[in-house]
């Protein structure tokens, strides 16, 4: 049962009390002004505030070799000793700033609910909002939070109101997320979904734009696609594929639960219609957090998948309306907040440079080694700097990263789709050159005993 403590509607319900969809009365509802609330806390947070003290003391680094700033990032993490994460395409890692952010907003709410929760959802939307939308290139009311990046891809898929035989095109890429939702459309609508066959690696830009181009046709309605692929990493030509959609008058729908924080984002100049991601990979926010990006033409027309909290009414736009699910956890939003803060201090670009440096080596090791098979483009324009995918002679991928896991306390991913055998290496800020040479030894000992 629903208490008090909800963040659903209460004495307000007419969709007309929102504004860009994130409405204020029905915080102010509860006896206690927002804005008041924030004045009794005496002003803004710090994990609203811009770069953390930590990082500030770390400088900026001088280039994507400079290990004494490098170690000085992995410092700012709370991994146990001697373990080697090399899989932040499955869960990013939360520094300890993101992580302090959240117990805060929960010791906040527990010392103090009826004041701290409004006053956390004020800063939010003064500060965490407008920087998330920054970040992505996108207008605050385009952009709404959600769970994860599973959410978002529903929202998209379920929102859209098509006839029978209208078709979906996408590829043999997709991630069972991004993928199921059209099926599960399928299944009920009557909807086609159309997966055309991108090779891996492909050969250039070119032939994964005439592949599309070539399938698409007047019932194409949707083309969905993932802008990073979870597997081989595969950079999608994304600004290409969303400008081909747009002059045939078919909607764009990006699966970015891998791009957003791995690579710089800008969704009005890549003119998709629709994004989702999650925010706990690249982002390195808390668990359970991610975003859906809606052009604010297309709001009109995308139908939320709950309603609750005045929000639903569907001939007004604002992205308000695509976060309903009742109470939320607002502490997590704040963690957003200092996830942002601190990709932002070090700079994308700086992050990138690094995590080309680390894919690099990578890269070279493999074409250099026999038994050892790469599966991501050595093209900057096809690869993603933080992925890299190896096959790896005589071992099935599952097993392999289970012996690594378990005898090396490697943790890596595997890339089995497709019809692939892949190991999936996933890199970020935290880690250094010297784990991805840990991971190339270890590799080397049990490329001498197979399974
Ligand atoms: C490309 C892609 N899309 C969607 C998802 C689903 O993300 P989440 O489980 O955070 O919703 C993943 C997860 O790995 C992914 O790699």
């Amino acid at each position: 049962m629903q208490t008090d403590a909800t963040n659903t509607n209460e004495e307000e319900t007419t969709p007309n009390d929102t504004d860009d969809g994130f409405s204020r009365r029905r915080f102010l509802s509860r006896g206690v002004s927002a804005l008041g609330a924030t004045a009794l806390l005496g002003g803004s947070e710090w994990w609203s505030n811009g770069v953390s003290e930590a990082l500030a003391q770390l400088g900026t680094p001088n280039g994507p070799n400079d290990e004494t700033f490098w170690s000085g990032v992995r410092g700012q993490f709370s991994f146990e000793p001697d373990i080697t994460y090399l899989n932040n395409g499955s869960i990013g890692v939360p520094p300890q700033e993101v992580a302090n952010a959240v117990i805060e907003g929960y010791l906040k709410m527990s010392a103090n609910p009826a004041v701290q929760e409004y006053a956390m959802i004020d800063e939010i939307e003064a500060t965490v909002r407008p920087q998330m939308a920054n970040f992505i290139g996108a207008d605050r009311d385009e952009v709404a939070f959600t769970r994860n990046a599973t959410e978002s891809l529903n929202i998209m898929a379920n929102g859209l109101e098509l006839k029978p035989g209208d078709e979906i095109l996408t590829t043999t890429h997709e991630h069972a997320a991004g993928l199921d939702p059209w099926l599960l459309k399928s299944q009920r609508d009557g909807v086609i979904v159309r997966q055309i066959r991108v090779p891996s690696p492909p050969d250039s830009v070119n032939q994964i734009v005439e592949a599309f181009r070539s399938a698409i046709n007047e019932k194409t309605r949707v083309l969905f696609f993932c802008h990073i692929t979870r597997g081989p990493g595969l950079l999608y030509p994304a600004k290409a594929l969303c400008t081909m959609a747009r002059d045939r008058g078919v909607i764009s729908a990006v699966d970015a639960a891998q791009s957003v924080g791995m690579v710089e984002m800008d969704v009005h100049d890549m003119g998709c219609d629709m994004l989702a991601s999650s925010l706990h990979k690249w982002v390195l926010a808390p668990m359970g957090t991610g975003i859906l990006y809606v052009r604010k033409s297309l709001q009109k027309k995308l139908t939320p998948l709950i309603a609750g909290s005045g929000t639903w009414d569907i001939s007004e736009s604002g992205s308000g309306r695509y976060e309903c699910v009742g109470t939320f956890p607002v502490p997590l939003r704040a963690g957003i907040g200092a996830a942002l803060n601190f990709v932002s201090g070090i700079g994308l670009p700086n992050i990138i440079a690094r995590n080309r440096l680390m894919s690099d080596h990578l890269k070279t090791h493999v074409a250099d080694t026999p038994g050892l098979r790469l599966m991501t483009s050595p093209l900057y324009e096809l690869s993603s700097p933080g992925i890299t995918t190896v096959e790896v002679d005589g071992w099935d991928a599952r097993s392999l990263s289970k012996a690594l896991q378990e005898r090396y306390s490697i943790s890596v991913g595997s890339d089995t789709g497709d019809g692939n055998n892949g190991l999936r290496i996933s890199t970020h800020l935290y880690n250094t050159p010297r784990e991805v040479d840990k991971l190339l030894d270890a590799l080397n000992g049990l490329m001498r005993s197979p399974m």
